[in-house]
This record gives C-alpha cells, structure tokens and sequence, in this order.
C-alpha cells in the first residue's frame, strides 16, 4: 500500500508539479543550545507514516545561528534507542568537543560540548557520526544547519534575514525499502528532498535573494543550476567567504559540501525559475552520473533504475513575488582576503592514496587500510602546516573530508583549482581513477593527545564501510626543553608592554608564538631582526622557529 502511494508520487515529482510549501528549520540564537535527539513520524508523502529521527523534531533539527566569539553551552539529550554522536561539521573545534566517533552518547544521556565559535562568518552543521551508524542515522533524518555569522560579514551589503531573503536548503535524496521504511544501505534513494519537503515550492521577493546550500544527502553529487541558464553568484564555499563572488551557471556539490549563493530574482516578477540538477552534466564515475565509475560496467545494485542517476531534475521550484520593503539589489565586488598559504612553507607532506576492495562497490582502503577505531595514522604536531596529497586509485570518485581545519586546495590533477575552488573547505572531490588533490592547511590551536580528529569520504556507505582514518594534533612545545638560544633572543624579557623585540641571528623564516596552553598567538616571517607590536595579555607565551627551537618569554 505504501509502496503504490509513493510510486504515484514519484511520477508526479517527475512531472515537476511542485505542490509543497519548503520547509524553513526555525532557528536557535542563543548560546545555549539544546538539542534532543528523538525518534518520529514523518509524512513526506501525505497519508504515508514513515520512522524517522531527528533533534528536536520527527526530522532533521534546528538551524543554529552562532556568532564569532560566541561561547556556547550545548545540551545534546540523546533519546534514541542508539547511541549516537554529534559532531559539528566544518567547525574548528578542539576534539574533545567536535563529535567524533570517540565522544559517544548512551541513550538517554547527556554531552554538554562548550566551545568558543572561532569561524569565519559561513555555513557549516551537525550530524551523527558513530562508527559505521552515520549513515543509517543521518539517513534517516538527523542533521541541521549551522550559520556563522561575523563583522566582517556584516559590513558587506548581503541578504541575511533568515526566511525572508536569506534560505536554507539541505539537499538530501532517500529511498525505501520493502516496508515502506527508509533504507541507507542500497542506491534506491528516488526521494528528493529540500529541508525535509519533497516537490518544494518557494515563495521568494523580487530582489538579491540568498540560498545556504548544503549537500546532506549520503551519497549523491548535484550539479546545481537554474533553469534558462540563469547566472548566480557564489559567494562562499565550505569554510566561508570567498575572495570575490563568483559568477557561474553550474556549481557540482559533493556529499557534505556548502554554497552560499546569490541570485537575482529582481526581474522575474510573477515568473518562477528552478534549482535544477543537471544530472545529464555530471562526469562518468561521480555517483549521480549515468554511469557511477569509470567502466559501464561497473554497477551498484538499483543504481541505473533510479531514476535520479544521470537525469536532470527539479530540485527546488522558485515562485517570484513582491519585493520587500527594502531588498538587496546588488551585490559587493570583494568580500573577504583569504590569505593564502604558500607551498613550500609546510614543516611537512602526508600522501593518502585511496583503493578499492572491489571496484566501486568497495570496501575503500587509505593507504591500504580500513578504519580501527584504536589506531591513530598521524600525529600532527601543534601549529603544523601541512600539505595533503590525496590520490584516488579506485575508479569512483570521493568527497574526502578532514575534522578540525578549512584547507586551501593548491591543486586537482595537477592543476590550479578554478576560482569557486580558491576560498576555504573541508571537503574536496577527489576524482576517479588516478586521480590528485594536494590541499594545505594549518593545525592551530587544538591538541589533545588521547582524542584524534577524523578525515573520510563523505559517502556516507563508504564512511561506514571504513574508508575513515584519524589524527592526534599534539602539543610539542610544551614538552620540549625550554630556554634562550643564543640564536633567538627577545627583549624586553620579562616585558612589561607590548612592544617586544625578537632578535634572530642568522635566521629568516617563520616564527611561531604559542601560549602556555599551546594555543597558537601568532605566525611571523621574520628576517634576521624584527620588532613586533603584540598585543597579548599576561602570561607565558613561547616563541619556536622552523627547527624546532624554542624560547620562553614573559609578558607582565
Ligand atoms: Cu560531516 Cu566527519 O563529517
Ligand atoms: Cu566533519
Ligand atoms: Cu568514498
């Protein structure tokens, strides 16, 4: 019975008949947050119970706004049945904090994560991520969106009021099984979805309108674009602004990534236009392409009888109206300074190659092994710049993900990313078949030597399947022999202001400043002698140069 039901939906979707009104998350301000995980019933076709999961709520969870310096208080309450973790995608977050599979919340108990929010203004969000229950737990609906907000942000003339000019939408696909309940193991995921609401229709203004995107789906790539060809604007990606908006026709989003967007609706007045996936578009060997890896035939099974695979479908239907009473009519030239991080000043070059088991089906191995929850595969020495390379030996395509940095991509099959790749993210397509990605990054701020932070594919099925591993950052400083060099001097030492002179003898390179609780102040570029204005409080503070040598000073 249920099954009819939705089969006659699905054909009415596919006629592009949008009858439902989008879903807006309603929003959480303040700082302290909570959020109960709790089971549910959803209709996503009226009449039709399906169990789903979400916090607060049958489905997904809450829209929370943070703003930049923000210390939030948040209460995780778990009801389920399972245990579950909710880890804050995107964020930079110490790991005791971030959610991981290590910090594990029993069925009615209680995690109280508190943090101070360090982003940049941008979109980031929280869900599950217990060792091989992500997906089922995310599939079945947990998941919410995270908005960032900053000064930075705020000066630039932006659509920003939530609902009104300003939307999320949390692209996902489901599928079901014989029983009418949702399934995440197989490729039968014909459901589409925005914010939880299948067949969306929008009522927007006639103006500059904003959309947060994010792909949440498990496994799903998009290749977004409005109908008629319509040009946007993309004006941030995973990790927040970019440099300058970007003007494009199509934008691919991977499993896990983030768009923020401007559009123009000023002229199209009583008009509607759509948010399409140009499915046709997508290359061979990305999973919502015709064909999901590089051979045709290479198949997973459901895979080529759903019918989002390869096709070019309604995602979200726009209905043009009225303008506000005061609408965002354009949009600013710059946005932010991304200061780039330069190959060849990283202490350090990891190389992950990615391979299958079997072929596109898996089990995916990096560098030769699946995850083990009890083995750490690097250790990252606090303040580390590194560079990533990722090479994907198998013929799939993944969205590789890593916890606690935004990185710069330097190159993708060894060329310069394009511009809509340029800014900060946390996700990044590494394509099929030999294909690279080299990413640079810094490790600031955060260590815990029991605790590591993961990085793993975004595919929710091959996360789950292992294709994870994880990292310790470790506070080295603070375990080093401390004292004055004769090579690097400071004074005045103790210093009582400021204004303190770093004195270095045959040295020019980067120095680093840390704090006594291994946080990092500040990076310098120092040339021989260098006299800096640093404006930190009292305390113990410790200066290290790119060998290792270290000196301790004293502000009073
Ligand atoms: Cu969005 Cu480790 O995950
Ligand atoms: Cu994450
Ligand atoms: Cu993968």
């Amino acid at each position: 019975m249920k099954i009819t039901l939705l089969i006659t939906s699905l054909v009415i979707a596919f006629t592009s008949i949008s009858q439902n009104a989008l879903f807006i998350p309603p929003t959480i301000t303040s700082t302290n947050i909570n959020l109960t995980l709790q089971t549910g019933i959803t209709q996503f076709y009226s009449g039709v119970d399906v169990n789903t999961l979400g916090a607060n709520g049958s489905l997904l969870g809450p829209t929370l706004i943070m703003n930049q310096g923000d210390n939030v208080n948040i209460m995780v309450d778990n009801q389920l049945a399972d245990t579950t973790t909710i880890h804050w995608h995107g964020m930079h977050v110490s790991p005791e904090n971030d959610g991981g599979p290590h910090t594990t919340i029993a069925p009615n108990t209680i995690w109280n994560p508190q943090f101070t929010v360090l982003d940049k203004a941008g979109l980031f969000w929280y869900h599950p991520h217990l060792h091989m229950q992500t997906n089922k737990h995310v599939s079945r609906g947990i998941a919410g969106m995270i908005i960032v907000k900053d000064a930075e942000e705020a000066a630039l003339t932006l659509p920003r009021t939530y609902g009104i000019d300003d939307f999320p939408m949390i692209i996902q696909s489901k599928g079901f099984d014989a029983t009418g309940e949702i399934e995440w193991m197989g490729h039968i995921d014909s459901m589409l979805l925005v914010n939880g609401t299948v067949d969306p229709f929008l009522n927007a203004p006639a103006q500059m309108v904003r959309f947060r995107i994010l792909n949440g789906s498990s496994q799903r790539v998009y290749k977004l674009g409005l109908t008629n060809n319509q040009p946007f604007q993309l004006i941030g990606t995973d990790g927040g602004l970019l440099n300058a908006p970007v003007q494009l026709t199509r934008y691919q989003i991977a499993p896990g990534q983030r768009a923020d967007v401007l559009v123009d609706l000023s002229a199209l007045q009583g008009q509607s236009i759509q948010f399409m996936n140009y499915g046709t578009e997508i290359g061979n060997a990305i999973y919502g392409s015709s064909q999901p890896g590089m051979a045709p035939f290479m198949t997973l099974p459901g895979y080529s009888s759903n019918p989002l695979n390869g096709n070019d479908f309604v995602i979200l239907d726009i209905n043009v109206q009225a303008p506000t009473a005061s609408p965002v009519t354009t949009t600013p030239t710059t946005l932010t300074n991304i200061v780039p991080l330069v190959e060849g000043t990283q202490q350090i070059t990891r190389a992950l190659t990615f391979t299958s088991q079997n072929q596109i089906a898996g089990p995916f191995l990096i560098n030769g092994s699946t995850f083990n929850h009890d083995v750490v595969d690097y250790t990252v020495p606090l303040g580390n710049r590194e560079i990533w390379t990722l090479t994907n030996q198998t013929p799939i395509a993944h969205p590789f993900h890593i916890h606690d940095v935004q990185f710069q991509i330097l190159d993708i099959n060894g060329a310069t990313p394009p511009p809509e790749l340029q800014g900060l993210n946390d996700v990044v397509l590494v394509p099929a078949g030999q294909g690279t990605v080299r990413f640079i990054a810094d490790f600031l701020d955060f260590a815990n030597d029991t605790i590591p932070y993961m990085f793993h594919c975004h595919m929710l099925q091959h996360e789950d399947q292992g294709m994870m591993g994880q990292f310790l950052v470790v506070n080295t400083a603070s375990i080093e022999e401390l004292g004055s060099l004769e090579e690097i001097s400071i004074y005045p030492n103790p210093s009582s202001g400021n204004e303190i002179t770093i004195k270095v003898g045959n040295y020019n390179g980067e120095i680093v400043i840390s704090d006594a609780g291994g946080r990092i102040i500040k990076r310098l570029s120092v040339d021989k002698q260098t006299t800096f204005n640093l404006t930190i409080q009292s305390g113990v503070y410790f200066l290290k140069d790119s060998f290792g040598r270290t000196t301790k000073f004293v502000v009073r």
